[in-house]
C-alpha cells in the first residue's frame, strides 16, 4: 500500500512535524507563508490528507480542485475557514483540535481583560515614545476587576475556564449568555441570560466565546454595542466576524465603551483601519493558543486524527 501523502500548509512545531515524518509522507510548506488558492485546489489532487489551518481559506473551489484528500486534519479548534458542505458534499472528512488549546485562550482573554482595563498598551506606548513624566495619582488610571460583571458571550470550553479565571483569580461576578442554561454555571454562581442585550447591559465586560461563521457574523453590531454598559470593555478572543469593527470604533471613540481587547480580526493578518489610531483598544496579532505547550498539543491531536483516519478507525474529533 502507497504511504499516506499529507500536506501541512504552514510550519508545525518541530515534535509534531517530526512524528507525522515518522508516519507518512508529509510535505511541509517550509516557506510558512499562506498558499494561494490555486496551490490550495492542486493539492486537492496531489495529497490524501490536507492539514491547515485558520489562515487557509478552504473553499468551495478549493475543494473542487480534485478528488483524492479524503480528510481535511484543521489544526485549531475554530472551523469557520473550512466549507463543511463542500467538504460533506464530496465524502471528505474534516476534524479539528478542541480541548487542547482552553487555558491556553482563557489566559489571553485575561491578559485582554487586564491590559483593556489597566491600559497596559498606552503605558508601554508612552513609555517607549520617552513621553513618561513620572508618577501621578491622576495618571492612566483605570478599572479595577474585583466585584465587576463579566459577561461570557459563548459558555462552551473556553467561555467557562475565562469565567473560572474571572471569578476564582479576581473576584468578578459572572452572568453569561447561551443557547441554554449550561450545570458548569453553578459552580461559578454564574448568572444565565437567555437573552444577549440583558446580558450587554448588565455587564462591565464582555468577553466573546462563540463559534465564527454565519451564525454569529456581526453579533456585536452598532445595537448591541449601543446595549453594552456606559464605560464598559469589549473583549474578543473568538473569531472577528463576530464584531462590526466600524461600529466599535465609533463606541470607543465617542467613549460609551471604555476599551477593548482584540485577538481577532474579520479578515486577518488586516486589521481594521479605524482601530488602529485608538488608544484605549488592545490590538494582538491572533495569540490565543500561542504557548509551545499548546501549540504542540494542537499537532498531536490533528496527528491523533490523521492516525485515525489511516486506520480506518472513527476520527476522536470529526465536525463534518
Ligand atoms: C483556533 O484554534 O481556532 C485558533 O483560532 C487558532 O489557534
Amino acid at each position: 500500500m502507497r504511504p499516506l501523502r499529507v500536506l501541512v500548509t504552514r510550519r508545525w512545531p518541530e515534535a509534531v512535524e517530526c512524528a507525522l515524518g515518522e508516519r507518512w509522507d508529509i510535505v511541509v510548506n517550509r516557506d510558512d507563508t499562506p498558499m494561494t488558492q490555486v496551490g490550495l485546489a492542486k493539492a486537492m489532487e496531489e495529497f490524501d490528507v490536507l492539514a491547515p489551518t485558520v489562515s487557509d481559506r478552504i473553499n468551495e473551489e478549493v475543494i473542487a480542485g480534485g478528488d483524492r484528500v479524503k480528510l481535511i486534519a484543521n489544526y485549531g479548534v475554530g472551523f469557520d475557514h473550512i466549507d463543511l458542505d463542500a467538504a460533506k458534499a464530496k465524502g471528505i472528512a474534516v476534524t479539528n483540535t478542541p480541548g487542547v488549546l482552553t487555558d491556553a485562550t482563557a489566559d489571553l482573554a485575561l491578559t485582554l481583560i487586564l491590559m483593556a482595563a489597566r491600559r497596559a498598551g498606552e503605558g508601554e506606548r508612552e513609555l517607549r515614545a520617552g513621553n513618561w513624566s513620572g508618577w501621578r495619582p491622576t495618571h492612566l488610571v483605570g478599572s479595577a476587576l474585583k466585584g465587576k460583571v463579566l459577561g461570557v458571550v459563548g459558555f462552551g470550553r473556553i467561555g467557562q475556564a475565562t469565567a473560572e479565571r474571572a471569578h476564582r483569580g479576581f473576584g468578578m461576578t459572572i452572568a453569561y449568555f447561551a443557547r441554554e442554561p449550561k450545570p458548569e454555571a453553578e459552580a461559578l454562581n454564574a448568572e444565565y441570560c437567555s437573552d444577549l442585550q440583558d446580558l450587554l447591559a448588565k455587564s462591565d465586560f464582555v468577553s466573546l466565546h462563540v463559534p465564527g461563521g454565519d451564525d454569529t457574523a456581526n453579533l456585536i453590531d452598532a445595537r448591541a454595542l449601543t446595549a453594552m454598559k456606559q464605560g464598559s470593555y469589549l473583549i474578543n478572543t473568538a473569531r472577528g466576524g463576530v464584531v462590526d469593527h466600524d461600529a466599535l470604533a465609533e463606541a470607543l471613540r465617542s467613549g460609551h465603551l471604555a476599551g477593548a481587547g482584540l485577538d481577532v480580526y474579520p479578515r486577518e493578518p488586516q486589521v481594521p483601519e479605524a482601530l488602529l489610531g485608538l488608544e484605549n483598544v488592545v490590538l494582538l496579532p491572533h495569540l490565543g493558543s500561542a504557548n509551545a505547550e499548546t501549540r504542540e498539543a494542537m499537532g498531536m491531536r490533528a496527528l491523533a486524527n490523521i492516525e485515525a483516519f489511516a486506520k480506518g478507525e472513527d476520527l476522536p474529533d470529526r465536525v463534518a
